[in-house]
């Protein structure tokens, strides 16, 4: 029976497994541990809306306190835990408080990877993944700074972006080719990288970035390239990836695998642990591969499941995943994963600012990057999920609407 639950992280997907749980009618005690002094609140705006000030922090939490007092939640924040004692079922916290469960939830979420080397230690230089750090980056982005910015990828140009917006200079350098290797194909690199430019921003590609650069108070005033390039910057931000936070799992002797590896019920190797969100790894259903996600649908996503399976109503996850960034005033959405294509069919013209890039696999609809393109959106996830086989030359023709391109 269980009577206790304990969640140690407190993002997104802790907020959704204490929503769910009480849904469905859990009458137990939940505990929230989370490090961070805030209550779990929207990842996505710090590198946009509340890094531009729009946005304010009072509609940053996903709920407010009076959600949890009303749903009896024991909220601990400020607090780290510390080990797992599988066998006695607690959890230890840094104040050394132990608290007992019948149920872990381990929602521990990602880190950004440290860049290493030369000047990294240097005054001026921000990660970014709290509000803490929004706060700090703002500081430093004042109109006519010059910022540096480290990876071309997801954070990389929102924040390039949101400093175009606030009247900063700005320098991206991007160690692959183009912008957004990791998830998008070449055409979207290209529209976004073209977008950025008509922006103001400076962007080297193939960059190989060598050191921070620093001046005599130890605050960085350059970065250099291996090149021999210098680039001037008032500050610099580093988004080159995110890691897994799965060192308590580890501790514990849990199985982990590219972050803590659960099954599609979020079941960890311990049967009184499970784990949610951008820490852990499953095994994809739609793709038949193992997968680690770093998004707000899949912490929503794996919540829901785990939460039903601690009640004893498992229903295994199963979701197309998606992913969305917005830049300047462009919306990118991706719905599947694209791994292992083998054809990209373009859907209408990248100089209308609106176009797909549908991914194919021996034929079969894989993945959709949408570009401002919200009637594609739609139907995307449902052709996804479906397998379906599109006629490419109606998938081609964007006047053509996407559920309509496959054959009856
Ligand atoms: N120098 C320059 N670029 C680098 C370096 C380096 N030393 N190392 C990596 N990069 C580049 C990669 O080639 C990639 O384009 O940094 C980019 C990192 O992009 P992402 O993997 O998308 O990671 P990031 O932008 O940090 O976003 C991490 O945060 O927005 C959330 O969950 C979202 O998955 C996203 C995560």
């Amino acid at each position: 029976m269980i009577e206790r639950i304990v969640i140690v992280g407190a993002g997104q997907a802790a907020a959704q497994a204490v929503d769910v749980l009480r849904r469905r009618r859990f009458e137990g005690s939940i505990a929230l541990v989370g490090d961070e002094p805030f209550l779990p609140y929207q990842r996505p705006p710090l590198s946009k809306k509340y890094f531009s000030g729009t946005l304010a922090r009072d509609r940053l939490p996903i709920r407010h306190q009076s959600f949890y007092d009303e749903h009896r939640v024991d909220v601990r924040l400020g607090r780290r835990a510390v080990s797992i004692d599988r066998a006695a079922r607690q959890v230890a916290l840094d104040d050394g408080v132990a608290l007992p469960y019948d149920a872990l939830i381990l929602a521990t979420g990602s880190t950004p990877r440290r860049l290493q080397g030369p000047g990294t230690t240097l005054q001026g230089l921000h990660y970014l993944r709290t509000i803490e750090d929004t706060d700090r980056l703002r500081e430093a982005a004042r109109p006519g700074a010059r910022a540096v910015v480290v990876g071309g990828g997801y954070i990389g140009l929102e924040v390039a972006a949101t400093c175009r917006e606030l009247g900063v200079e700005v320098t991206v350098l991007e160690m692959a080719d183009r912008v957004m290797n990791r998830v998008v194909c070449e055409t979207v690199s290209r529209y976004y990288e073209a977008e950025h430019r008509r922006h103001g921003v400076e962007l080297v590609l193939g960059a190989r970035m060598e050191a921070f650069v620093g001046d005599a108070a130890g605050r960085v005033a350059a970065v250099r390239c291996a090149d021999g390039r210098e680039y001037r910057a008032d500050f610099a931000v580093i988004g080159i990836g995110v890691l897994a936070q799965d060192a308590l799992a580890r501790a514990a002797g849990l199985h982990c695998d590219n972050g803590i590896a659960v099954d599609e019920h979020c079941r960890t190797s311990d049967p009184a642990i499970w784990a949610i969100g951008d820490c852990t790894s499953h095994p994809s259903l739609r793709y038949g591969y193992r997968v680690r996600l770093e998004s707000v649908d899949n912490a929503f996503e794996q919540a829901g499941t785990a939460a039903l399976d601690i009640l004893g109503t498992p229903v295994p996850h199963d979701k197309v995943p998606w992913f969305w960034s917005d830049q300047y005033h462009h919306k990118l959405l991706i719905v599947g994963l694209s791994q292992g294509h083998d054809e990209v069919v373009l859907r209408g013209d990248p100089a209308t600012h609106g176009f797909s890039c549908a991914y194919l696999r021996d034929g079969e609809l894989i993945a959709i990057d949408t570009v401002n393109s919200a009637k594609d959106q739609m139907a995307a996830r449902k052709l996804v999920a479906a397998r379906v086989r599109p006629d490419r030359a109606r998938l081609a023709d964007p006047a053509v609407p996407l559920k309509e391109c496959v054959p009856a």
